[in-house]
């Protein structure tokens, strides 16, 4: 029995693709030190450094006095407390929705969705470069997954024609792409929504902080929050903590509440992380600097990058992949970068289609301009020993 399994791991890594936990030491944000060396870390998705912010701290400090560190049942039981109930109305008037729920994590909150919301002669029509936990949801959900290529709308519309006998027609994306940086097109999509009454979901989980013009994420333009049945995103990337949400009209949040097992069974997310939470919107809408600032990072990397030989997709988010295809070629980058005192991990198969292993760099306000210069000046010399 053991045998099997590491034969299973040994062939993993004779296909570059085992994986191996990383004890960071001294682990401040962008900075740690790991096997005795000093690290600058692009890998975090703490956008806007949130994590470490003194508002947000010094709230879940607060509330860790007040309600202790976990929440002690499941939301249904005894797990709910004022906490959540103040971050999940501050979360719906963010996103411009009727109502808004909690959960654990934003992987739980992906298996809630799509488990409540279809079933058995229901169709989800995916991007295909959706996140494992809406691909895991739609086949726990037993509706049927189509699956249609990333961004191709057309043949996302041939998927709902053919969809029309389905009981419900559920398409879902993510807004930012989050091993590509790239943005769905959602007003297309809310077009196509419409057009075959289908239920939109959009995964905001690295939209959120990040982009829209106040930080509401890529539901914030006009017109877009209103057509996006159900928007879903994480306290665990800009907002800077831990915990899945999802905002839609009171109906989706109350079949939710009464069918989404993720939430019914599990314990709830400890109140500390919900004021947390609470706080760290708060200071996305009062203080925009941190994303001006975020901005101002994503675009420098993006140039620098560019002027080093390396072609960056266009930065559309904080997400900026070198993608070098060969896992062999990135996880010999990994290393390479690692010398260099940069921390950027090697993301192979499964996080993204085989032959396409890339360094995900990804930037955070956080980041100084020295900070910035170092890991162009580290790219600069990479390139020229063919990196
Ligand atoms: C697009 C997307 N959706 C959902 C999740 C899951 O969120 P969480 O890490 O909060 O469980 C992630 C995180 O990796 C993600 O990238």
């Amino acid at each position: 029995m053991r045998q099997s399994f590491q034969t299973e791991l040994k062939q993993l890594s004779e296909k570059n693709l085992y994986r191996k936990l990383r004890v960071l030491e001294h682990h401040e944000g962008t900075r740690a030190r790991f096997e005795g060396r000093e690290l600058l870390l692009f890998c975090s998705n703490d956008y806007l450094g949130l994590s470490r912010y003194p508002r947000v701290v010094h709230a879940a400090r607060k509330a860790l006095e007040t309600y202790g560190v976990g929440a002690g049942a499941a939301r249904l039981i005894s797990g709910t407390s004022e906490a959540h109930r103040k971050l999940e109305e501050k979360i719906a008037r963010f996103k411009r929705k009727e109502a808004a729920v909690v959960f654990a994590t934003g992987f739980l909150a992906n298996l809630g969705i799509l488990t409540a919301f279809a079933g058995t002669g229901d169709v989800i029509i995916m991007d295909k470069l959706c996140h494992a936990s809406l691909v895991d949801g739609a086949r726990l959900s037993g509706a049927a997954l189509r699956v249609f290529p990333h961004k191709n709308y057309k043949q996302c519309e041939a998927l709902l024609k053919k969809s029309k006998t389905a009981r419900r027609k559920i398409l879902v994306t993510e807004s930012v792409f989050s091993m590509d940086g790239d943005l769905a097109d959602l007003g297309e999509l809310i077009r196509l929504k419409e057009k075959y009454g289908a239920l939109l979901v959009v995964d905001d989980a690295h939209g959120t902080g990040v982009v829209g013009e106040s930080g509401r994420g890529a539901t914030e333009p006009e017109g877009i929050a209103e057509g996006v049945d159900v928007i879903m995103g994480t306290l665990s990337k800009a907002v800077g903590g831990l915990g899945g949400f999802v905002a839609a009209d009171k109906v989706l949040i109350d079949t939710l509440v009464n069918f989404a097992r993720p939430f019914i069974f599990a314990t709830a997310l400890p109140p500390m992380l919900c004021e947390a939470a609470r706080e760290a919107f708060c200071v996305i809408e009062e203080e925009p600097s941190l994303r001006e600032k975020l901005w101002e990072n994503i675009r420098t990397v993006e140039k620098g990058l560019k002027a080093a030989g390396f072609s960056p997709a266009s930065a559309a988010s904080a997400i900026l992949p070198v993608i070098l295809g060969d896992e062999k070629k990135a996880l010999d980058a990994f290393e390479a970068l690692l010398s260099g005192g940069i921390f950027i991990p090697a993301v192979r198969y499964p996080t993204v289609p085989k032959g396409k292993a890339r360094l995900r760099i990804t930037v955070s306000a956080a980041h100084t301009a020295e900070d910035i210069k170092k890991l162009i000046e580290t790219f600069n010399r990479f390139k020229k020993t063919g990196l």
